[in-house]
């Protein structure tokens, strides 16, 4: 049963039942309204409570069920929400934990709504490309007041049950319930049961002062906010017909919008996103039920930029931490600049004075290995070198307590090496943090020959608990981001030789969506990190050609950011970059000492060769089995390097540009004499896919 039904004396209790969190798929709906219909041909029943099980009242309508007919199968969520509103006995929604979407459009829809404190409550449509579509741009800014409402539809944000209870005027909650929801829900009812007219949302109307004003000023603030996401506007158009409309056209304007942004790309990506990042946490051959162990506390070796980083993500999440370092000066160093950061995010008010001094009340320091035996997991982050991770792993297998995690912060070096300097190789896993720790979402979870699977388990765990999207890599050169990276900074280079200017290149990947274009990306993160890859990779690959120019561009110091001079010149103290005529002059040199005559390259040609040479190495990396699944690579490159979150990560855009287009495009990139042919030609998996007319993530 996906909703059960239950009299309680006079009171019907329908309790939507469909795990995990409720979602209003078809199943759920049908049950539902036949126990609307059943309690109101029940004779003894006076009043209705509707409520849902587990953890959730409900997420809301089934996102997996978009796009298939069982979305649109009567009874929709509209027929539904009409069952209850209609109902001539008094339904009371009695809200818990979580209530969102389609569920709290339900809410909506019923007479009465009473909650238990701290339920998160929120229209998250938005955050899928999308709007409330089932009457929520309506009635909840005529239960809440239009400006709380068109905030919570346009960011999608949830907000906390007693908060909204206090917005003046709104009748969104008629009671928060202390103590036990359905108790307490069950004396409302019965409070109600003969009350009459039932009060209906929808009779109900939205105002605003100075109407037209308010949403012009709205229209600006959300447009200059929400480029490239067509949904938030949309958002508040459906919103202004909720005061500018009778409710029925108001519904129908809803629909109008509902439907159209279904089939925009941005929603296909990021619902795309959504699952995504939800499989990520999943491992195949690890059950989700694996025990984990615990992880009270941290030790992290190496105070330096990523061991800072890494320590605060733990001391945010509450959990203790020891830092280890070889000299007391590098240890204070570490926490000043831990203390630095967070003191910036108490001058922003973005972190309260109590709570910073709560964080650093977790931070010990130590000069010794006698100190952090007891840690139940140690992350290494000292230089990346493999005789210094030597001595440390041998070091850690003599103090670290039986069962204790050793996680190795390593971004190039074989994980699988690095568990051998130990005897208990099971309990050596990469967790591979992206710079700044504190602030970047992603953790490549790196998993070695030997990891145990419930090491997998709990570091996938505790990696929600600080707040990162973990993906599974196997070990390679570079994982999975960083060995797809360094293609992509081949093709960067190569567009060098043949015309391009570094701005122009940049600009191109900008206008694609990228954070940052490679250049300005290689001077912030320094050009010498590449240099030193490369200069590793002439002796290991001798056939791997690179361009040669960011080797002269190192030749002459200049390194990035750091060095004031990179691909583009900086001034002291600024990151405004400049066009550099140093390099200009070096690219023109270059060209000509190869020979090559410089072409005019359009944007497409830049974009598709930077993008294609992601996915033509993601590829391989599945093919190989580094990566388990295309919409994992996704996640890295959406939350790791930038990739635009609208077009869903360079998987999902070669399924949305057409995989038989990528490899037709790629195959002209092939003939490219001043390319690499032999990258060119299609992974095994990706030539198959064509072959079978598949896509990559569907
Ligand atoms: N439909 C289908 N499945 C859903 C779902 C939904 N609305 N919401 C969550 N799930 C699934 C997830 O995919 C995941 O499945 P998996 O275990 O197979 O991977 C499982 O529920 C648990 O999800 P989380 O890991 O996210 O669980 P949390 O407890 O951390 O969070 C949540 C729960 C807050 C409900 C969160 O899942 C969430 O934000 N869900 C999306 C809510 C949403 O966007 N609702 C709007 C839907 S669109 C809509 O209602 C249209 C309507 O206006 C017409
Ligand atoms: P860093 O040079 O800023 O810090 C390294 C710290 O380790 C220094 O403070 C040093 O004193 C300390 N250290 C060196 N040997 C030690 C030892 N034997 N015992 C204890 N402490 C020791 O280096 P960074 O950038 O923090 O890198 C650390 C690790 O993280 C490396 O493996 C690197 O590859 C990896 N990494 C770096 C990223 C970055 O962007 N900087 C990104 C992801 C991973």
């Amino acid at each position: 049963m996906t909703a059960t039904y239950e009299v309680r004396g006079t009171v019907a209790v329908i309790t939507l039942s469909n795990p995990p969190v409720n979602g209003l798929g078809y199943a759920t709906r049908k049950a539902a309204a036949e126990a609307i219909q059943r309690a109101e041909e029940d004779g003894e029943v006076k009043a209705i409570i509707i409520t849902g099980a587990g953890k959730a009242f409900s997420g809301g309508a089934d996102i997996k069920e978009f796009g298939t007919p069982k979305a649109l199968a009567e009874p929709n969520l509209h027929s539904l929400i009409s069952v209850a509103e209609n109902c001539s006995k008094p339904i009371v929604a009695a809200i818990h934990t979580v209530c969102m979407g389609g569920g709290l459009e339900l809410a909506l829809g019923c007479h009465y709504r009473v909650a238990a404190p701290g339920a998160k409550i929120a229209l998250p449509e938005v955050k899928l490309g999308l709007l409330p579509g089932a009457g929520g741009t309506q009635r909840l800014p005529r239960a809440l007041g239009v400006e709380p409402a068109l905030n919570m539809i346009v960011s999608g944000e949830p907000v906390n049950s007693e908060l909204l209870a206090m917005v003046p005027g709104q009748i969104l909650f008629n009671r928060i319930i202390e103590g036990d929801l359905i108790d307490g829900a069950m004396v409302f009812a019965k409070e109600m049961a003969d009350v009459r007219p039932l009060p209906k949302v929808r009779d109900l109307k939205a105002r605003v002062a100075n109407g037209e004003a308010f949403f012009q000023f709205a229209r600006n603030m959300v447009g200059g906010m929400s480029k490239n996401f067509p949904a938030p506007l949309r958002c508040l158009e459906a919103v202004a017909a909720s005061v500018n409309m009778k409710f029925d056209d108001g519904i129908k304007a809803e629909r109008e919008g509902f439907v159209a942004l279904m089939m925009t790309p941005e929603s296909k990506a990021l619902r795309h996103a959504f699952f995504a990042e939800r499989a990520a946490s999943k491992i195949g051959d690890v059950p989700d039920d694996t025990p984990v162990r615990k992880i009270a506390k941290v030790a992290v070796i190496g105070a330096g930029t990523m061991g800072g980083g890494i320590t605060m993500n733990f001391l945010n999440a509450g959990i203790p931490v020891t830092m280890l370092e070889t000299k007391q000066e590098a240890l204070d160093r570490g926490v000043a600049t831990i203390r630095k950061n967070y003191e910036a995010q108490v001058k922003k008010g973005k972190l309260k004075e109590e709570k910073y001094n709560e964080r650093m009340s977790l931070l010990a320091t130590t000069l010794s290995y006698d100190a952090i035996g007891d840690a139940d997991l140690v992350i290494e982050a000292v230089f990346e070198e493999l005789g210094v991770k030597e001595s440390v792993f041998k070091q850690l297998d003599k103090v670290m307590k039986p069962g204790a995690i050793l996680a190795s912060n390593t971004s190039t070096l074989d994980v699988n090496k690095i568990a051998s300097f130990t005897d208990r190789p099971q309990d050596v896993v990469g967790m591979h943090f992206f710079s700044p720790a504190n602030v970047m979402k992603l953790l490549e979870v790196v998993r070695g020959e030997k990891t145990a699977k419930d090491v997998l388990a709990t570091v996938m765990q505790l990696a929600k608990k600080i707040r990162k999207t973990a993906v599974v890599s196997g070990v390679c050169d570079g994982f999975i981001g960083n060995r797809m990276i360094e293609q992509y900074s081949r093709q960067a280079g190569f567009l060098l030789d043949e015309g391009c200017s570094p701005q122009q290149v940049d600009k191109a990947a900008e206008r694609f969506g990228f954070a940052m274009g490679p250049f300005r990306m290689g001077d912030l993160a320094g050009n010498d990190i590449g240099w030193a890859i490369r200069k590793r990779r002439y002796v290991e690959k001798p056939n791997l050609n690179y361009s040669k120019s960011a080797d002269l561009l190192c030749e002459m110091g200049r390194y990035g950011q750091k060095t004031q001079a990179g691909w583009y010149d900086y001034q002291a103290g600024k990151r405004d970059a400049i066009p550099s005529k140093a390099v200009e002059q070096m690219l023109e040199m270059h060209r000509a000492a190869q020979g090559i005559t410089p072409r005019q390259i359009t944007d497409e040609e830049i974009v598709h060769r930077l993008v294609f040479a992601l996915v033509n190495e993601a590829a391989h990396l599945l093919e190989e089995g580094i990566a388990q699944r295309a919409s994992d690579v996704d996640m890295v490159y959406l939350t790791g390097y930038g990739f635009p979150l609208w077009r869903g990560g360079p998987m999902c855009y070669a399924d949305t540009f057409g995989l038989y287009n990528v490899v037709q495009t790629m195959k002209r990139f092939a003939r490219n004499p001043h390319d690499d042919a032999n990258f060119w030609q299609p992974a095994p998996l990706l030539a198959r896919l064509v072959e079978q007319g598949k896509s990559f993530t569907e």
